[in-house]
């Protein structure tokens, strides 16, 4: 695919070998991520940054790429902080911060809303996460840790944990693994499952799917534990949250003599313990840090 100028809403907007192409590039740019080397690639270029919700990694990870690489950021961390407060919509801040930057990347709560928007601007549109749908960029540093924990993805055996309804990490994460030859669980609470339209996907692609509400039951033939909080603010129902919350609480002694790896995009609230982030098993942390060079990459590929 020819990446200058791309709109990257969702994950299958690319395929396997645009993955790892990326991931290629990815690893390349580690050593600046970690500031062991400078390079000057988008200097002079501007990244719009429009979070209309809550964020912490995605939108410091896409600064600190976009600024590793020589350029800089515009935008806002909130919308109570734009001229949405004075009813201004949402198609007009859009079109200016295009008119203003070289990119922009979008985070909103409304599903569809980075599609939406990538119709109205001319330069490229990163989707940093749209409601419930697809969240495309956390996917490709998903990968990306697998890939530089195990040396591949094909052939592992991955179970996807919490709430596979709301999280848009899962949905886009379960697409992308369709890719590959790998093993897939699905482990939720029955109100949490993954939702039919994508096991309807995954079906067609031919990936074979085990859904359980039981961790245990696929812990002794699982590598990787994707670990999900369970989406509060998705909830129609506050007393549904109430009840199900807490459903599952990942913690060292479940994982002693195993060795599963556990991955988890983070915010975490009680799903993984803390007694779990020194030791072999949890790579969160180190998940979260290669988002910078996965984003450095995508950041150089599409700015032209
Ligand atoms: C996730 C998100 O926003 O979808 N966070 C992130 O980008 N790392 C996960 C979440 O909020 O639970």
């Amino acid at each position: 695919m020819a990446f200058n100028q791309k709109d990257i809403i969702s994950i299958r907007d690319f395929d396997k070998k645009d993955i790892e192409y990326i991931l290629k590039i990815a690893v390349k740019m580690e050593p600046i991520a970690r500031s062991k080397q400078s390079s000057d690639i988008l200097f002079g270029k501007l990244l719009g940054m429009l979070f209309y919700e809550p964020s912490t990694r995605t939108r410091l990870s896409f600064e600190a790429a976009m600024k590793r690489l020589g350029g800089s950021t515009v935008g806002f961390a909130e919308a109570g902080t734009s001229s949405a407060t004075k009813g201004e919509n949402l198609t007009d801040t859009v079109r200016i911060v295009g008119d203003y930057s070289d990119a922009v990347v979008i985070r909103h709560n409304k599903e569809g809303t980075a599609r939406f928007v990538a119709d109205m601007v001319d330069v490229p549109v990163i989707n940093a996460g749209d409601g419930a749908g697809q969240h495309p960029t956390q996917t490709l540093l998903d990968l990306f840790t697998m890939k530089r924990i195990f040396g591949k993805i094909d052939d592992l055996h991955i179970s996807l944990l919490g709430d596979l309804k709301y999280g848009r990490t899962v949905h886009s994460l379960a697409y992308a693994l369709a890719m590959f030859n790998v093993d897939v669980n699905f482990v939720s609470p029955r109100e949490l499952k993954m939702p039919n339209e994508i096991l309807h996907d995954l079906g067609k692609s031919g990936v074979e799917v085990y859904e359980t509400d039981d961790i245990k039951e696929v812990l002794n033939k699982t590598d990787i534990l994707y670990v999900t909080r369970i989406q509060k603010e998705r909830f129609p129902d506050p007393q549904e949250y109430s009840r199900i919350k807490g459903a599952y609480t990942i913690d060292s002694k479940l994982l002693e003599g195993t060795d599963v790896i556990v991955m988890h995009p983070l915010p975490r609230v009680d799903e993984i313990s803390h007694d779990v982030d020194n030791t072999k098993y949890g790579k969160y942390f180190e998940q979260a840090f290669y988002g910078v060079p996965v984003r450095m990459a995508l950041l150089k590929l599409l700015i032209r």
